[in-house]
């Protein structure tokens, strides 16, 4: 008898397994939630509220002004746009902020080389307070989503039980298989359950769902950028190996372009959720963005980085008494990417350190190119003692390659 639990529950695992393909590499693009959360108003604040407006708005953005060419493709509604359902049961857009529909919406981001992602949750109501995903509704919900030609779902878990998300993210992720349209599937299940196991199963996260959010929402400061970071680092032995091509570790939207960073703690967010392999959905207003902007979230170099294809997510290395943290990420060819942290708050600090002390060893020479600068640092052995200068709130971002192998080449 309990041979035969244990062979049904193999079969069950099995059966689980529904690799659609999609987000080898972490993804980019765009989420409406952080900059302009649930406002509804349009007769006040046309330009602002979640409408389709708004998202043929940031979608010419991301095509005319490089963002799609430089990969950031998903254009992600998130919540309240939903108007109820028919007297089918099928969902239907706010009929008045969305009056041509989702699919109309489908096929102008399409028509402009984008993708469009959409929200739901996995309860009785969306977080605030629209029509949820019942369990009874998981099916029919996943092929109006396919129908509107959706090609992200983010799906949510407020109003529900640990037991209604426990079966309905699974069924969810077999219904959109089901449809036969790629659709990469964003689980907010972990954050409702604490984001650790035993009440997390991440190999069976990693089965069902292209990308999970772990933890808190992200809000517009910098104190909310820490408390992630540092949630992230706590749990990095849990984290960092659940992490993979396909499956992706979300610690929640950029905040580069809004009010509560500087320029210092901007390439601080960006530099860490690249080096976490983290998705990068920026969640910004893309018609007045500054340039100094645009070049943080638009480095090449950067991108180059986040989107290697090991997908390997990385860690925090080293933690000095100096309140200088080293975060390394391995990439292919041999390469990482290192990123100096200052978590100081007096003046930019001469950080003297070499590649031994961050474990590096052997006899392979190595180039560094500042990601930011742009600046190269040749000729680097394991015993270079080298300086990096950090900016409080800020950091140093290197991208390390070797050049030669001494031992190699005498070969
Ligand atoms: C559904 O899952 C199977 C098995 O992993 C996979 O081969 C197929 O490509 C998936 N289809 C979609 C549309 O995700
Ligand atoms: C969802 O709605 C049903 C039916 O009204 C109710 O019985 C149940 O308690 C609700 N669940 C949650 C988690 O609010
Ligand atoms: C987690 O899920 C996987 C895949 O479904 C399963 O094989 C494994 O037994 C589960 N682990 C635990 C601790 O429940
Ligand atoms: C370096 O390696 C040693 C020995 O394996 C280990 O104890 C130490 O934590 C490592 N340090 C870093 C910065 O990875
Ligand atoms: C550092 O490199 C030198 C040669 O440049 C080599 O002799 C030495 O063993 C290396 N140290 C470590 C820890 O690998
Ligand atoms: C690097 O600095 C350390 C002290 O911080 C010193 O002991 C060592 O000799 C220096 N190495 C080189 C190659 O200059």
């Amino acid at each position: 008898m309990l041979l035969k639990t244990v062979l049904l529950l193999t079969l069950v695992a099995q059966v689980l397994v529904l690799e659609n393909g999609l987000l080898r590499t972490p993804p980019m693009g765009w989420l409406a939630w952080e900059r302009f959360r649930c406002n509804t108003n349009c007769k006040v604040d046309p330009k602002n509220c979640i409408s389709e407006r708004l998202f043929m708005e940031m979608a010419d953005r991301m095509a005319q002004d490089g963002w799609r060419d430089a990969g950031y493709t998903y254009v992600n509604i998130d919540d309240c746009w939903i108007g109820g359902r028919d007297d089918k049961g099928h969902l239907v857009p706010d009929p008045e902020r969305f009056p041509r529909g989702i699919a109309f919406l489908a096929d102008y981001v399409h028509s402009l080389g984008l993708k469009l992602g959409i929200y739901e949750d996995m309860g009785n109501f969306t977080c605030m307070g629209y029509p949820g995903t019942t369990l009874d509704k998981v099916v029919q919900d996943a092929q109006t989503f396919a129908e509107w030609k959706v090609d992200m779902l983010k799906l949510d878990g407020c109003f529900s039980t640990p037991e209604e998300r426990a079966e309905g993210y699974p069924k969810m992720s077999a219904a959109l298989n089901a449809t036969g349209r790629p659709i990469a599937f964003s689980c907010s299940w972990p954050a409702y359950e604490g984001g650790l196991p035993p009440r997390v199963n991440y190999s069976l996260l990693a089965n069902i769902c292209n990308l999970w959010r772990n933890y808190d929402d992200i809000q517009d400061s910098w104190r909310s950028v820490l408390s992630i970071l540092d949630w992230y680092v706590a749990h990095q032995d849990i984290l960092q190996e659940v992490a993979g091509p396909g499956h992706w570790n979300d610690p929640d939207m950029l905040l580069i372009g809004n009010f509560g960073l500087n320029h210092e703690q901007s390439q601080a967010q960006m530099a860490l959720w690249t080096v976490l392999a983290a998705p990068l959905f920026m969640s910004t207003d893309l018609r007045t963005i500054s340039a100094q902007n645009v070049d943080i979230l638009q480095n090449p170099l950067m991108i180059k980085i986040h989107q290697d294809p090991l997908g390997i997510q990385g860690r925090r290395i080293l933690k000095e008494r100096s309140r200088i943290e080293v975060y390394l990420r391995p990439l292919s060819s041999k390469a990482s990417a290192i990123v100096f942290f200052s978590r100081r708050i007096d003046m930019p600090y001469r950080y003297h350190t070499s590649l031994a002390r961050l474990n590096f060893s052997g006899s392979t020479t190595y180039e560094a190119q500042n990601v930011f600068s742009g600046d190269v640092i040749s000729g680097l052995q394991n015993d270079t003692n080298f300086t990096v200068t950090i900016n409080p709130s800020g950091v140093v971002m290197w991208y390390l390659y070797p050049i030669k192998n001494l031992h190699m080449s005498q070969q």
